[in-house]
């Protein structure tokens, strides 16, 4: 009886331990669902995209001598801005995200090809070595016009 007794107390000891340790668990989780972790500006909020920096102003600007941010919002079904003039040799940082569904930025001739997910930022560098249009098309199935999804890029 005595060692039965003491199995019942090393038992419910186990338990708690394991309950305790679920809740840290669990907490833990939690606490990871509500803030991920990470760079938080890779975050973004779809729908206030028009009062969010740098995608209230799409488009390119100079943060550098050579240096350049191209930033864009892809919606069904464009790009804006619709169209980037990028200066030859100059090293681009795009950021990109979607105000809607998932798209695709891929220009043609290079290899750039970016998966746009709303909520994301998309980022990629990039230096155009060739000057010339650079056809942008969409390669992620978003709906009805999803084929004439695209933008250009004037490098010159
Ligand atoms: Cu946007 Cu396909």
């Amino acid at each position: 009886m005595h060692i039965h007794r003491l199995e019942k107390i090393w038992l419910i000891f186990g338990i708690s331990m394991l309950g305790l340790f679920l809740t840290v668990v669990g907490v833990g989780a939690f606490a990871l669902g509500m803030e991920p972790p990470g760079d938080h500006r890779h975050t973004v909020d779809p729908e206030k995209l028009s009062t969010t920096a740098p995608f209230d102003k799409p488009g390119l600007k100079q943060i550098g001598d050579q240096e350049y941010e191209a930033n864009l919002v892809a919606f069904a079904f464009g790009y804006s801005p619709d169209q980037m003039e990028i200066p030859l040799g100059a090293k681009v940082h795009f950021q990109i995200t979607s105000q809607d569904v998932v798209h695709g930025f891929q220009v043609n001739g290079t290899n750039i090809n970016m998966m746009v997910v709303p909520g994301e930022v998309n980022r990629l560098t990039y230096t155009f070595t060739k000057p010339g249009e650079y056809l942008v098309l969409c390669n992620e199935y978003c709906g009805a016009a999803h084929e004439v999804m695209m933008m250009k890029i004037v490098v010159k």
